[in-house]
């Protein structure tokens, strides 16, 4: 454990230094294809490197090292390097940092495996920059989307645009697709994002499944008035039918046993004092363990939205796509549980709310995943803490799990 414990202060060092590769001053944001984006995944190549990996970008710029001959069968170890806006240090990064520490950790302890390691560091899983999650894995896994390449960030900038400064290739996306028959699986570490091990007292958790997501753009559109003149009777105000919709969004959610839904983001078009809104247009996040509710109930919100709509004589446009659920891998996490206990400590099996690379890999390999208690549950947040101790637990963990799949 003193081992383990020293590599994880370095993984802490190592999170705190890539989280000063920001685009804001002051908090950490790290979108897609950003030039912070690149130099944070410069610096974990060098880490890289120095632990004796190959390493090569691809051409959507997931960062990929690998350690062992080109022949072997590959066990693939990942998470992402890209944030939110006002993120903490961990979601993400921590896996991938993990991954390295381990893989040193193994060769200096000189453990010698029979199967290659990829550490992985995606270059897209949040999706702040293009409203389109998970761009990296499903690169990686040949499900990417070419219409994707023209939409634009909020700066109006194309993803085919950015994509060349950031040392991508928007001709080459599909050659980022990697053959399932090289591949032994996919293990994913990450902060828990909720409260489940703290509440426990305990260290780390197996994951068994990771709920499905529909994400929507809902646009309402009325007509832009003058707030002075225009009676009330006769407004056709696009915000208050947003807000009787999130309103009712929240009623429904409150209702629905296991359903979570979030509206994030509200723009409103001219979105000035004095003159009625014309445009509101407001995101939707949608999850449940189960596909079957998730779909119901994203059905019955555009319903509603249309009748709210109607009733108010706006017309209403949905655009949304979805995650499907996915359950982990059992020939996984046998032995991912298996390592824990054998770490000395208590194994919890439990899913996960949150989306993760793991889910889209697991189209193609096995995918199993160890989340780390994180400091009262709190994500997606510069609150976003963790302990050494936690962290030295994961290390351990992993390196008995690389041995067992030996
Ligand atoms: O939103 C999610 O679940 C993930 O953090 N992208
Ligand atoms: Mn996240
Ligand atoms: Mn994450």
């Amino acid at each position: 454990m003193t081992d383990s414990l020293n590599y994880a202060a370095t993984v802490l060092r190592r999170c705190d230094e890539l989280a000063a590769f920001s685009e804001e001053e002051g908090r950490l944001t790290r979108r897609f294809a950003t030039p912070e984006l690149r130099q944070a995944g410069e610096r974990v190549r060098e880490w890289m490197e120095a632990a004796g990996m190959a390493v090569r970008r691809d051409a959507i710029g997931n960062l990929i090292g690998r350690l062992g001959d080109a022949d072997r069968q590959t066990l693939l170890i990942g998470s992402h390097l890209d944030t939110v806006r006002d993120a903490g240090r961990y979601d993400g990064t921590l896996g991938v940092v993990i991954g390295i520490a381990c893989a040193e950790l193994m060769r200096d302890r000189g453990a010698v495996l029979p199967y290659a390691i990829e550490v992985v560091g995606f270059a897209d899983e949040e999706g702040t920059r293009y409203g389109t999650s998970y761009l990296g894995s499903r690169a990686f896994v040949g499900c990417f989307d070419d219409g994707w390449l023209e939409r634009r960030d909020a700066d109006g900038v194309t993803m085919r645009a950015a994509l060349g400064p950031f040392g991508g290739s928007p001709d080459g996306i599909a050659q980022c697709r990697r053959d399932p028959a090289d591949l032994i699986g996919y293990y994913e570490v990450h902060i828990e994002q909720g409260p489940t091990l703290e509440s426990e007292g305990l260290p780390l958790g197996v994951v068994t499944a990771i709920a499905g997501q529909t994400g929507a753009t809902v646009t309402f559109s009325g007509v832009a008035g003058h707030a002075g003149t225009v009676a009330m009777s006769l407004r056709r105000d696009a915000l208050t039918a947003a807000a009787e919709w999130i309103l009712a969004t929240e009623t429904l959610a409150r209702e629905t046993d296991g359903l979570v839904a979030t509206v994030g983001r509200l723009a409103l078009d001219p979105g000035v004092g004095n003159v009625i809104p014309g445009r509101a247009t407001v995101t939707l996040d949608l999850r449940h363990p189960e596909d079957p509710v998730r779909i119901a109930v994203g059905a019955e919100l555009r319903r509603r939205a249309e009748a709210i709509a109607a009733a108010r004589g706006l017309a209403v446009q949905w655009c949304s796509h979805e995650t499907a659920a996915v359950s982990l891998a059992p020939q996984l996490i046998e032995p991912l549980a298996e390592a824990v206990a054998a770490a000395g400590q208590p194994v919890l099996r439990l899913p996960s709310g949150a989306g993760h690379d793991a889910a889209i890999v697991s189209t193609i390999a096995p995918a199993a995943m160890l989340f780390v208690r994180c400091a009262g549950g709190v994500s997606h947040n510069p609150a976003e803490s963790v302990t050494v101790e936690d962290v030295a637990a994961a290390i351990e963990a992993t390196t008995r799990f690389l041995e067992l799949l030996a």
